[in-house]
This record gives structure tokens, sequence and C-alpha cells, in this order.
């Protein structure tokens, strides 16, 4: 059954030399998908993992694999990434000139589209795209590394977001900085969807952080 609250654990926070038994972990822990952190060190100052290694990961879960581009150019690897095995591809807004055309390209390759937004971007970026995505990756930190505090200042922009889809089936996803403590703010100010790194891994007791980010996030919608 799918949740209505989705919760989408970051490999980022897990250890690379055991990536696979990673996501076997975390999709038995409950995680609804796999949100995969792609950086090339240029369009932020962190190098992961490219396509390759996704396609490495795809026979390790069924579940959705949701993959976060934090590169600059996007569009010459889309087809990559859509050939690895990622079911959604969300891309930054700020990547590049054409984010028209890279939600195209997605699109074009069967997949889920989605743009981000960094903390200093406005939700206006999204005026002209909005009947085109498939979800909103909002960015509560700035993009890079796992483990940074939450921009509460965000939840407005969430908020903004919320009110600008209206009836449109999208998605409202949250990345940076999701615990127990600001799962029900993201929530309350519209997110069904929450990325989270450090929150779900750091004690290894993934089912049961999975378990009290949910249960906190639920709250939200009280
Ligand atoms: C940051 C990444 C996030 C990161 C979140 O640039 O996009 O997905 O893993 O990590 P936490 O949940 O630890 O803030
Ligand atoms: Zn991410």
């Amino acid at each position: 059954m799918p949740h209505d609250i989705i919760i989408a654990p970051s490999i980022l926070s897990a250890d690379f030399a055991k990536l696979g038994e990673e996501v076997r972990a975390v999709d038995k822990a409950g995680g609804d998908w796999i949100h995969v952190d792609v950086m090339d060190g240029h369009f932020v100052p962190n190098i992961t993992i490219g396509p390759d290694v996704v396609k490495d990961l795809r026979p390790h879960s069924k579940k959705p694999f949701d993959v976060h581009l934090m590169i600059a150019p996007c569009d010459p690897y889309l087809e990559a990434f859509a050939n690895a095995g990622a079911d959604m591809i969300t891309v930054h807004a700020e990547s590049g000139p054409h984010l028209d055309r890279s939600l195209q390209l997605i699109q074009s390759f069967g997949k889920k589209a989605g743009v981000s937004l960094t903390p200093s971007t406005s939700e206006t970026a999204l005026e002209y795209v909005i009947d085109k995505v498939d979800h909103i990756l909002v960015m509560t930190v700035n993009p890079g590394f796992g483990g940074q505090t939450f921009l509460h200042e965000q939840l407005r922009k969430i908020h903004a977001i919320k009110k600008m889809i209206g009836d449109r089936p999208i998605q409202i996803e949250v990345d940076g900085g999701v615990s127990v403590g600001t799962a029900p703010l993201v929530v309350e100010a519209g997110a069904n969807a929450l990325v989270a790194g450090s929150a779900v891994f750091e004690d290894g007791a993934y089912a049961d952080n999975i378990a009290a980010i949910r249960k906190a996030a639920m709250s939200g919608r009280a």
C-alpha cells in the first residue's frame, strides 16, 4: 500500500562501501522511495556517484529511485540516468538556462520530471513550468552535504508552492535537515514527500527512524 506521506531515505548518508546492502536495508525498513543524490563538484561543492552506480543499485530494490541531480549541465546525462533505472529525475532550476527543455527531455524518456529550488531561489521560478512537472523538490539546506541545519524560512516557500499548485497532481518533496522535529512543519506547510539522510542513517536503527519521522510527519496533518 503506498503511504500518504512519502519517506525517501537519502543514501548520501549511507556507507558507500556497501551501497547495495544499504539500499536493501532502507527498503526493508519502510522507505517509500530511494533518494539518490548526484553531485558533480561544480554545481555543488561535493562529488558523489554517476549513472553506472545507479544501474548497479537498481536490482537491490523495486521501490522508485528518486534521482536528485545536483549537476550542471544536466541535459547531457539525463538519458544515462533514465537508462540506469531512475523512476523520477529532479533537476535544479539553477543548473542551466533551459529548464523547460530538461523537463521535456526527462519525460521523453518516460520518467517523472521534477524541479528543485535551492534556498535562495524564489518559487516564482516555477511559474512557466508548473504545468509540466510531476514533482517539486524544495531544498531546506544548501545542497551539497548531509547533516546540515534546516532553514526555517523555506517553510514559507513550501506554503507558496502548495498554493500555486492548486489541484494539479504535483508532489511537494522537501530535502535537507528533515527530522522528527522538522517533519511536522514541512507537512503542515504542504509537503507530502520527505527526504531524510542523517535522520534515517545516524544510529543504524533505520526502521525505527523511518517510522518516527513518518509519525511526526502525520502529526503535521492533524
Ligand atoms: C543535500 C542532499 C540531501 C541530503 C540530505 O544536498 O540533497 O538529500 O542527503 O541530508 P540530511 O537529511 O542529513 O539533511
Ligand atoms: Zn537530495
